[in-house]
């Protein structure tokens, strides 16, 4: 791999994007090579992963210009499926992704956060998605996903007007879930991650799902889908150690760290 490292740490894998010279900004081989990084992901020992960026400047600094500057119509749609395929892989991946976003966020690097389940950032993040200032669209599903997640009037404010905003702006607005220093960046990442992974993996994959398959229905079928998910979790040997664990009163006891079991 030319652009992305990954480095697999306990039960959890870090995938970095590594572009340092161009702000980790994303062409068409740092997509693929994202795409690859994530269908080698050995979901049997891997429970969280971390997506972060190489140096201490920029987390992604958006699409990469230079290779758009060119595209016709046609290219322009199938670079943006391209980067939305990839997305949404991240997105959907059965276990949890966190963005140790470290530095600039800006269109496709705002938007790849996004696709992460759970976001924390550095004090010098920036965040924006500065596409209609180069006469483009969001295309990496930053159309789709700010609004859903800081609500419509704050994304067409942010889309519309191209300006960036700072960490702290994007904490209260809930683009973030927290913001650390850039040297406690990575350990808070870890942390949480460690925190992710010493849970029964069935049941963190079945609330991923549940989450995100509910959101795209009602409320009713919303239900089901959680029932579904949740009937799942028994039988498996976390729910039956879990369980037993309380009614034993030895709640302190850990759920034994097994790799992951299908049944
Ligand atoms: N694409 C390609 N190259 C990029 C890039 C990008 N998005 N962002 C930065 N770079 C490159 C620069 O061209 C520069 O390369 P050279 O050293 O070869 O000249 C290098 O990274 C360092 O960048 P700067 O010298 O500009 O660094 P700076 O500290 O002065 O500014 C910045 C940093 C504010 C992030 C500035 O680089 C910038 O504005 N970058 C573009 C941000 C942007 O507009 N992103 C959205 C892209 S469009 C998109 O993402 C569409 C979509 O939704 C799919």
């Amino acid at each position: 791999m030319e652009f992305i490292t990954y480095e697999q740490q306990e039960f959890v894998g870090i995938i970095t994007i590594n572009r340092p010279k161009a702000l980790n900004a994303l062409n068409s081989k740092v997509l693929e090579e994202l795409d690859a990084t994530l269908n080698n992901v050995d979901l049997d020992t891997t429970r969280c992963l971390i997506l972060t960026g190489a140096g201490d400047k920029s987390f992604v600094a958006g699409a990469d210009i230079g290779e758009m500057s060119t595209l016709t119509k046609a290219e322009g749609e199938a670079f943006g499926k391209k980067g939305n395929d990839v997305f949404r892989k991240l997105e959907t991946f059965p276990i949890p992704v966190i963005a140790a976003i470290n530095g600039f966020a800006l269109g496709g690097g705002c938007e790849i956060a996004m696709s992460c389940d759970i976001r924390i950032c550095s004090d010098n993040a920036v965040f924006g998605q500065p596409e209609v200032g180069l006469g483009i669209t969001p295309g990496f599903g930053g159309t789709q996903r700010l609004a859903r997640t800081v609500g419509v009037g704050m994304a067409k404010q942010m889309i519309y007007t191209g300006r960036n905003i700072k960490a702290d702006e994007a904490f209260r607005i809930g683009l973030v879930n927290a913001v650390h220093t850039q040297e406690e960046l990575m350990d808070a990442a870890k942390k949480l991650a460690s925190i992710i992974s010493c849970n029964a993996p069935i049941a963190v994959r079945n609330c991923k799902k549940a989450i995100n398959d509910g959101l795209q229905v009602d409320m009713d079928q919303a239900l089901v889908i959680e029932e579904k998910l949740f009937g799942d979790c028994f039988e498996t040997e976390d729910q039956k150690a879990g369980m037993g664990n309380f009614l034993e009163k030895d709640k302190e006891k850990k759920l034994k760290v097994v790799p992951f079991q299908n049944k």
